[in-house]
């Protein structure tokens, strides 16, 4: 039943409908409890796409990456995107993080239409609220492990010491307390994905967006990489990973499928895959 206080609420958000995510979304802003069938608080809408479209113009040509996407993603997700090379996923991604824009369609994150936001309001979203790993690490080649975890913060006001300590922190976090002095050419590739997670990590932020964060890895290294993702999860926040390999996405406890820039599959996994579970395949193949 929608009372007067979701109406009264509706402007705040700049609401179009009263889609149900929307209003659980509402009811878990202000604690209220759903009268249901059983009497529970309903998990915070994050993400919520409506008709969100993109098209690319190559000179007379236009391709439709996006053609209608209708996601809701609620807080402490964690989802695993698939499919076919070509299908949209990294243009969603972006979108999704604020570095592109949408030609059509409405993008509400974490309560707030991002076309009404303003370029610093966005740069100050992107670097507080989301953090991305991509499957080429993009790490700064001159700077050491520590340098680049820090660099994010620079921008967070922090004084060099502060950004020391918490670098440090997330670096021990994902395993490489004895790394923080080494380039990313004097690492391997798991490791400097780890160094990759502790930069995305290091503002604290309640997203976590990953382009095939494992595509460039082994598989042992993967699943090691997908432990971190657990462990970010387990901490509370959002993940959203696309992945080619259905091995990975089983760590996911959602599995989103685009094809041709339409969602073909939206699936509860029922079978997660723990990433430290003794019994899961990989551990056991490389004993
Ligand atoms: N900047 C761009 N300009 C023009 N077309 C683009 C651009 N970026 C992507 N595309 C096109 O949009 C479609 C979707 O691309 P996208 O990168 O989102 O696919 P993807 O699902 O991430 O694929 P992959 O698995 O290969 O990474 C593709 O047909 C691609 O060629
Ligand atoms: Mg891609």
């Amino acid at each position: 039943m929608i009372t007067k206080d979701l109406l009264l609420y509706r402007n705040l958000y700049h609401l179009n409908d009263y889609s149900f995510d929307i209003i659980e979304n509402l009811y878990f802003s202000y604690n209220y409890i759903v009268p249901s069938n059983k009497y529970k608080f309903l998990k915070k809408s994050i993400i919520h796409t409506t008709a969100l479209q993109k098209t690319y113009v190559m000179g007379t040509e236009e391709v439709h990456a996006l053609k209608h996407i209708d996601i809701n993603i609620n807080q402490n997700e964690y989802v695993a995107l698939m499919g076919p090379s070509g299908s949209g996923k990294s243009t969603l991604m972006n979108l999704l993080g604020c570095l592109d824009t949408p030609t059509a369609g409405e993008y509400i994150l974490n309560n707030q239409k991002v076309s009404d936001l303003e370029d610093k309001a966005l740069a100050g979203i992107r670097n507080t609220e989301i953090g991305f790993v991509f499957q080429t690490f993009n790490l700064l080649p001159r700077m050491t492990s520590m340098e680049n975890v820090a660099l994010p913060l620079v921008y967070a006001g922090m004084s060099k010491l502060q950004r020391m300590e918490r670098a440090q922190e997330v670096l021990e976090m994902v395993g490489l307390g004895d790394r923080m002095d080494h380039k990313p050419n004097e690492l391997s590739g798991g490791q400097r994905q780890r160094v990759a997670i502790a930069r995305a990590i290091v503002n604290n932020p309640s997203i976590i967006l990953a382009d095939e964060p494992t595509g460039n890895l082994d598989t042992k290294t993967s699943v090691e990489i997908m432990s971190i993702f657990e462990e970010i999860h387990n901490n509370g926040n959002t993940i959203i990973l696309v992945t080619h390999e259905p091995d990975i996405a089983e760590h996911a406890h959602r599995i989103i499928s685009l094809r041709d820039g339409l969602v073909e599959t939206d699936i509860k996994n029922d079978k997660i895959i723990k990433a430290n579970d003794p019994n899961h395949r990989y551990l056991d193949q490389s004993n």
